[in-house]
């Protein structure tokens, strides 16, 4: 019987890669192939020269697990994939936190993405409009001969609708939007086909001609939701009292709600938690950046993705609704050994579920960074890590990069002189 994860891995951060390589064999059902292919070096330089074009070689990041996360109950581990330190750790010092009052609730919707066709030239919009729409079954038929994989697994076109714009640049257009059921692809190769094939028809319904034929990045149909609700006690952080955290807190998020300023950098770490997710999983992080804040900026005002306030317990509650148009089927998801095994190491047995895991990386990411901001400041913790690599792009190596690291700390001078400063030091006792 397969093993159910356990996400709570006491001092995890401790361990050398090897051993929670080895911890995480006992924490989840992977295999040793699963383990092998998280530590790396399995993409090869065959693969990638099909994946994208002129390639010269393959490019390594850190990949880190994020602990703790319990999700509707269930825990999961988290792979993150990114360079910047403190995200991994501040997610799951997050996620704790709000397993002491119960973890995350997450939800998505149905996987439904847009496949928009622009038409130009035509001279009377309210008879294309009609004949479109007459001939929607049609169109939807077409559409799905472009994907017979996404219809067998349930998925294909459903409906379409047409936005008329009279002013443009270049003059009036109608665009026609085919909403596609992707089910567990991120489906935008589905989708940029059906949109190609479905037009030569469109031209011939509506008397115009078919200019753009693409996806849609803004997915707001395709969302994914978390709440958390965070006890004051499990905020208090240097003597502050609980009460006092979630009042900082709540004023850093009423600065994102106001001020655009302030909500790019809210939103930034957001996406400090998604997009680690999203590139470990070899999904399209481009699209789920711009999605997420074309989204942000809906109301006409770009401002915070999350909501937070304080209930009536004193608890501090967040809530983070955006789209997240992810897939564990096909394209770069497939080819990845990594991602392969990031998706085994998550478990998730649909993409709505990986949806989910991703939106609550971001409210977790999120919670860590504004409870340091309304505290002590993300400097502190920060430097730590900074300081190690600081310390190994001077050439420290082995054990002297946490030295080194130390050294610098203690000498509150993280510099690339300091550092070098204190290995010739190191090296001179060790001589
Ligand atoms: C840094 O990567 C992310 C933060 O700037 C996010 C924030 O300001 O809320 C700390």
């Amino acid at each position: 019987m397969k093993k159910q994860t356990t996400s709570r891995i006491e001092g995890f951060y401790r361990l050398d890669p090897v051993t929670r390589r080895m911890r995480l064999r006992d924490a989840t059902s992977c295999d040793d192939a699963t383990l092998a292919a998280l530590a790396g070096g399995q993409l090869g330089m065959e693969r990638a020269d099909k994946m994208i074009e002129n390639v010269v070689g393959t490019y390594e990041l850190p990949v880190g697990v994020a602990t703790n996360f319990q999700i509707n109950g269930r825990d999961r581990l988290v792979p993150m994939v990114v360079e910047e330190p403190s995200i991994v750790a501040g997610a799951s010092y997050a996620a704790r936190m709000a397993r002491e009052s119960g973890g995350f609730v997450a939800s998505h919707t149905e996987p439904i993405m847009i496949g928009q066709i622009q038409l130009i030239d035509v001279t009377d919009v309210a008879h294309a409009m009609a004949a479109i729409h007459a001939a929607r079954l049609r169109l939807i038929e077409c559409a799905n001969a472009q994907s017979q994989s996404m219809v067998a697994r349930g998925g294909g076109a459903r409906d379409i609708e047409m936005h008329h714009y009279a002013e443009s640049p270049m003059g009036a257009m109608l665009i026609v939007h085919l909403l596609v059921d992707c089910r567990d692809a991120m489906g935008a190769n589905a989708i940029n086909s059906m949109c190609e094939a479905v037009a030569p028809i469109l031209e011939e319904l509506s008397g115009g001609r078919a200019m753009l034929r693409i996806l849609s990045n803004l997915t707001d149909r395709r969302l994914a939701s978390a709440r958390v609700r965070i006890a004051p006690r499990s905020l208090e952080r240097d003597g502050i009292a609980g009460a006092d955290v979630v009042e900082r807190i709540l004023w850093a998020y009423a600065f994102a709600a106001v001020d655009p300023y302030r909500a790019t950098t809210h939103n930034k770490g957001i996406m400090n938690g998604i997009d680690p997710v999203i590139v470990a999983t070899s999904n399209d992080w481009r699209a789920i950046e711009a999605g997420a804040h074309a989204w942000a900026a809906r109301s006409g005002r770009y401002t915070s993705l999350s909501h937070w306030y304080r209930d009536n317990d004193g608890y501090l509650c967040g809530e983070l609704t955006m789209p997240l148009a992810v897939g564990i089927v096909g394209g770069a998801t497939r080819v990845h050994p990594s991602a392969q095994a990031a998706l085994q190491l998550l478990d998730v047995q649909h993409a709505g579920e990986l949806a989910e895991v991703c939106v609550c990386a971001g409210l977790a990411s999120n919670l860590a960074a504004m409870r340091a901001l309304a505290t002590e400041g993300i400097q502190r913790g920060h430097m730590a890590l900074h300081a190690r690599q600081i310390a190994m792009a001077a050439g420290a190596e082995g054990d002297e990069v946490v030295l080194v690291a130390e050294r610098m700390i203690a000498q509150k001078s993280i510099k690339p002189a300091t550092a070098n400063a204190i290995i010739a030091e190191l090296r001179a006792e060790l001589a």
